[in-house]
C-alpha cells in the first residue's frame, strides 16, 4: 500500500508539472511541448520505480522532494532565463561540464544542435539514477547526457579522464575536454575561489547564484549581481540578467574567463 505522505508528494509533483507545462503553453513553442511530453513520461516512469524500489520510506521521501523542488517556479524561471540566452543566440556549447547540476531536470530544453555532450556533475550519489532515468532519451542519443558522482573541485577542466557507466553497470573511461562549465548552484559551494581558479582562461561560463540566506546549505550567497560578477571575474562578460523571484533574487552572468 502507498504511504500517505507519499501520495501528497507525488501529488505536488504532478501539480509542479502542470504548472510547468501551463508556463510552456504560454509560450507557445510545440518543439519545448513536444519536449514536456517527453520530460513528463519520464518523471511519472520515475516516481512509479521510486514506488516499486527496496528504498525505505525516508529515502523515497527525499527523491521526490528533491524531484518536486527541482520543478518550483522559482526553478523554471531561472532555468529558462539561460535555456533561452542559449537556443537564441549564436551560440555553440560544445562539450559542457554542468556542475551541481542537481537532477538535470531541463536539460532536455537545450536546442541539441547547441551541444555536443552534457555530464552532470553532482556530489549526492542518492539522486544519479533518477537524473539518468529523467534524461534517458539523452543518454540513448549517443550519450548526449550523462552524470557522475563527484566533487566538482576533483575534476580537471583542461583535459579530464571520466569513469562513467553503461546501462549495466560496467565502467568505461572516456577524455573528456569542456567548452563551457555551466553552474546555477554557485551558492552552494564553500571553495568557490579555488573551484573558480581551477577552470582555465577562454571557457565559456554560465554561472547562476542568489541572495537567499535562508537555506542551512546556501554558505556563499551573493548579496547583489554587482558582488556576484566580483566573485567570478570574467574577462568578457555576454549576457547578465537579475530574475526577481518568490523570495530572493537570482543573479545569471554568462561569459568568458
Ligand atoms: C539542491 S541543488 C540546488 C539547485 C540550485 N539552486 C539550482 O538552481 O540549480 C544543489 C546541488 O548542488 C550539489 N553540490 C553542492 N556542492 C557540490 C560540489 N562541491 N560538487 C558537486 N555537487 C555539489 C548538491 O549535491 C545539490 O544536488
Amino acid at each position: 500500500m502507498i504511504k500517505k505522505t507519499t501520495i501528497d508528494e507525488i501529488i505536488q509533483i504532478n501539480l509542479k508539472l502542470n504548472e510547468l507545462l501551463s508556463f510552456l503553453l504560454n509560450r507557445n513553442k510545440n518543439e519545448e511541448l513536444l519536449k514536456f511530453q517527453v520530460l513528463q513520461r519520464r518523471i511519472l516512469k520515475t516516481l512509479n520505480q521510486i514506488n516499486n524500489s527496496k528504498l525505505n520510506i525516508e529515502e523515497k521521501i527525499y527523491l521526490y522532494k528533491s524531484i518536486k523542488d527541482s520543478l518550483s517556479g522559482n526553478q523554471v524561471k531561472s532555468k529558462f532565463n539561460i535555456i533561452d540566452f542559449v537556443n537564441q543566440n549564436n551560440i555553440y556549447l560544445g562539450n559542457v561540464y554542468f556542475c551541481c547540476g542537481w537532477l538535470g531536470t531541463f536539460v532536455i530544453f537545450f536546442e541539441e544542435e547547441k551541444y555536443k555532450r552534457i555530464i552532470n556533475i553532482d556530489k549526492d550519489k542518492r539522486i544519479k539514477k533518477i537524473s539518468e532515468d529523467i534524461n534517458r532519451d539523452l543518454i540513448i542519443k549517443d550519450w548526449k547526457y550523462k552524470h557522475l558522482v563527484e566533487d566538482i573541485i576533483n575534476l580537471n577542466y583542461v583535459d579530464d579522464k571520466l569513469k562513467l557507466n553503461r546501462f549495466d553497470g560496467t565502467e568505461i573511461e572516456i577524455n573528456f575536454s569542456p567548452d563551457t562549465i555551466i553552474n546555477t548552484s554557485c551558492e552552494h559551494l564553500n571553495n568557490f575561489d579555488d573551484w573558480i581558479n581551477s577552470i582555465p582562461k577562454e571557457k565559456l561560463l554560465i554561472l547562476q547564484s542568489n541572495n537567499n540566506d535562508s537555506f542551512e546549505d546556501h554558505i556563499n550567497i551573493s548579496s547583489s549581481l554587482e558582488e556576484f560578477k566580483k566573485k567570478i571575474k570574467l574577462k568578457k562578460i555576454i549576457y547578465e540578467n537579475t530574475i526577481k523571484l518568490n523570495d530572493c533574487e537570482r543573479y545569471t552572468v554568462i561569459g568568458y574567463k
